[in-house]
């Protein structure tokens, strides 16, 4: 599968390695190739920089945002919340009718430290936001309550024995987005249907911010919902 990958932060880096591990043909997608490709890094986060990354994973391509969704059978949407719209709009929203984007944002605000609140809650969520700025656009939510390490391994935790939430209005695309959960491992796929539960996946990384400090281990931890 053909899959293109917006954001090239640490999540985006290792949606990319899995991916490309998995035998997927993975492209990057960032505003500027030769900008990001400067930078050195590691970032504050540790995160290293993209040139040092592509080194290290010769199969994953960089492109820019509107090259790399051409022809991709799968975007995922790994930008920063505040971002999501222009990054969606810089890969072209006529190419992205038809197009399944697999939403793993949050639309946190950080000007005042840590935690950060969210500056869209409750009564709409990013993901809603993106749908209908992207109508064309067949968007699933998934895997943002979490850190990324998880994501793409949850066999690192529990055996694997914890959830991940998933929502969006078009079946088929959901459907997709469950083949590629199950293929980084996940089993306990919760399908909260529409869309519009995006918001409550969204309002739990409020949560997730409080334990974060509290549980520590680098963000290694999730939800088992117990029934
Ligand atoms: N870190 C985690 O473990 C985690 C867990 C769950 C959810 N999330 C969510 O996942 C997303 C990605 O997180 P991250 O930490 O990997 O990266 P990030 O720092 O939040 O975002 C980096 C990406 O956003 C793009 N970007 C920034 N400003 C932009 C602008 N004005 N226009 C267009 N694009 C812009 C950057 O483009 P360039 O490549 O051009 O610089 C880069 O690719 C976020 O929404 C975050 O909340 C993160």
């Amino acid at each position: 599968v053909q899959i293109a990958i917006l954001g090239t932060g640490s999540v985006g880096q290792t949606l990319a390695a899995r991916l490309a591990d998995l035998d997927h043909q993975v492209t990057l997608g960032t505003r500027d190739p030769a900008t990001t490709l400067a930078r050195t890094g590691p970032d504050r986060y540790g995160t290293p920089a993209v040139a040092d990354f592509l080194a290290a994973q010769p199969q994953v391509r960089l492109a820019a945002f509107g090259d790399a969704a051409t022809g991709a059978d799968l975007i995922i949407n790994a930008t920063h919340g505040e971002a999501s719209a222009a990054a969606l709009r810089a890969a072209g929203a006529d190419q992205l009718t038809g197009t399944v984007v697999l939403d793993v944002t949050n639309p946190l605000d950080t000007t005042n430290g840590y935690p950060p609140t969210l500056w869209v809650k409750d009564t709409d969520s990013l993901a809603e936001q993106l749908q209908r700025e992207f109508p064309g656009v067949r968007l699933v939510k998934a895997l943002n309550t979490m850190n990324c390490a998880l994501m793409v391994d949850p066999g690192q935790l529990a055996g694997g024995d914890h959830s991940v939430l998933v929502c969006g209005d078009d079946p088929d695309a959901k459907a997709l987005v469950v083949e590629v959960l199950r293929s980084f491992g996940w089993r306990d796929i919760i399908d909260l249907g529409d869309l519009t539960a995006a918001r409550g996946t969204e309002m739990y990384v409020a949560l997730w911010v409080r334990l974060f400090p509290v549980v520590g281990g680098a963000g290694q931890f999730n939800i088992k919902v117990v029934r």
